[in-house]
Parts: C-alpha cells; structure tokens; sequence
C-alpha cells in the first residue's frame, strides 16, 4: 500500500459540532480497544526509568485523554510531573485536568500548531515527548522536519500510530458496529491509508546524533516507534 495524507474530517469539524463531539468520544473508546497508553507506559517502563520523569509533552494531544491514561499507566511518579498538551484545539476539560492534578501531574493546554510550538520552543529541553494518531497528518517532508526539531527537544520520544496494513483497513469497516459514526470511519480510513510500516519512522528521524531506535507493529492496530538518545540510554539500564 503506497502511502496516502489526506485531510481528516475532525481536523475541520468546529470543536463544539455534535459530529466532532460524537467522534472524539469514538476516538476515546478506540484508544482504548487499541490500548496505545498501556503501550507506551509498558516501553517507557522498559526503555527508561518513567518514575523519573518530569517534563512530558504530547504533540496533537487531543482532550488530554490519552496523555492521561498514560499518565494512570505510569502513576506513581517519584516528582510533580509538568505535561504539556500541545493541539491546534484547546479540548482538555476541568474534569480531566483535575484527574491529572491527582496523579501529581500538572497539564498545561497549548494552543497552538505544533511546527509553531516547535519554533517557540527552540531552547526548551524534555523528558519524553510522545505523539499518538498524530504523525500520520504529515506528508513525508513535513514529518522530516517534524522528527527533527522535537530530536533537539528531547531524550526520549515515543509514537503509536496506525499501521498501514490491510488488516488494519479491515478493521477500520467495521467501526460502525461499536457506535463509531460517520466522521469516526471516514477518519479511520484515510489515518490507515496515511499510517506507517517497516522502518519508515525511523528512516526520517536525524541521523547526526547517536539515537537507539526501535520501531515495529505492536498488537493488531499499532506501528509504535521509540527513539532514545544515546546519552540516556547509557544513564540507564539497555534494552531488557
Ligand atoms: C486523531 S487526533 C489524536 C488526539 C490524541 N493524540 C488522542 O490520541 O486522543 C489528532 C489531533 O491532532 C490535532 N492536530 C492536527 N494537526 C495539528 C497541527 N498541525 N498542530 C497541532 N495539532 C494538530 C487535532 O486537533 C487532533 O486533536
């Protein structure tokens, strides 16, 4: 399957429109079936020391619902965690702030474009920054520069993404007998079409620096990709 980035209908949907309401919901219970935050909290355990963390950054973060299951995965944490959720859109509610709140995470609303955010924050260093149903927005270019400018930023980043599989284009057909509703399907298709395989992650993240890179399908509906730079993956424990 040649890879395809079309414009997702959720993207245009007004925040408040009853069908872009609906499909977030639909996004929450999918994330859920895909269960990408248990992943990304089973590789963080594995990959770094996660009760250390303290600067976190999701870039397209949606509701800061996913952030948030992760952030449970994770829970305890030795410090005060500071999340930023980066988002064209401003979605994270009182509610879901205040669960944060209770892990010890202190979640930051950005509202901005995320290559905007990335300029900004030219001089601004991270723990993790993770990315989920996010990446697959980005034609080949874009994602490049992308993978770039948050390499600078960061030690650790980690990405789910859809994998760019029939299978997975299977699945996407049956979306409507869970509840999942026009808009849900339409996006769920053009993010498989646009999703990724093999190494292609790992091919557009910056070779200069010395990163450990893993990348591979993950259960029946994730591609996750992990790039550790080479200096934090000496502080701790390799690969278990
Ligand atoms: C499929 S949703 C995923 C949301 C969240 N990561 C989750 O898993 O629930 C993609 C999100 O990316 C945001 N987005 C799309 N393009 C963006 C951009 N250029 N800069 C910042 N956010 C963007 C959208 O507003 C949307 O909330």
């Amino acid at each position: 399957m040649t890879r395809i980035v079309e414009a997702e209908l959720l993207d245009e949907l007004p925040v408040d429109d009853p069908r872009a309401i609906h499909s977030r919901r639909d996004l929450r219970r999918i994330n859920a079936l895909m269960g990408n935050a248990r992943i990304m909290a089973r590789i963080l355990k594995t990959f770094h020391d996660s009760r250390s963390l303290k600067t976190v950054v999701e870039i397209g973060a949606g509701d800061g619902s996913f952030a948030l299951r992760l952030a449970e995965g994770l829970a305890p944490s030795e410090h005060r965690v500071e999340v930023l959720l980066v988002d064209r859109q401003n979605l994270l509610s009182y509610q879901t702030a205040a669960r944060f709140q209770k892990l010890g995470w202190n979640a930051q609303p950005i509202q901005m474009d995320v290559f905007d955010w990335l300029a900004q924050s030219s001089n601004s260093k991270f723990d993790l920054i993770v990315a989920n149903l996010f990446l697959h927005h980005f034609e080949e270019a874009r994602l490049r520069s992308l993978l770039e400018q948050a390499s600078k930023r960061t030690l650790l980043f980690l990405a789910c993404e859809p994998p760019r599989s029939v299978g997975a284009l299977i699945v996407t057909r049956v979306l409507g007998l869970i509840g999942c509703n026009s808009v849900t399907r339409h996006d769920a298709v053009i993010s498989v079409r646009a999703g990724f395989r093999d190494q292609e992650l790992s091919s557009l993240w910056p070779k200069a620096e010395s990163w450990q890179l893993l990348e591979r399908p993950v259960g029946l509906f994730s591609h996750c990709f992990c790039a550790r730079r080479a200096v934090a993956a000496a502080q701790t424990s390799c690969l278990r």
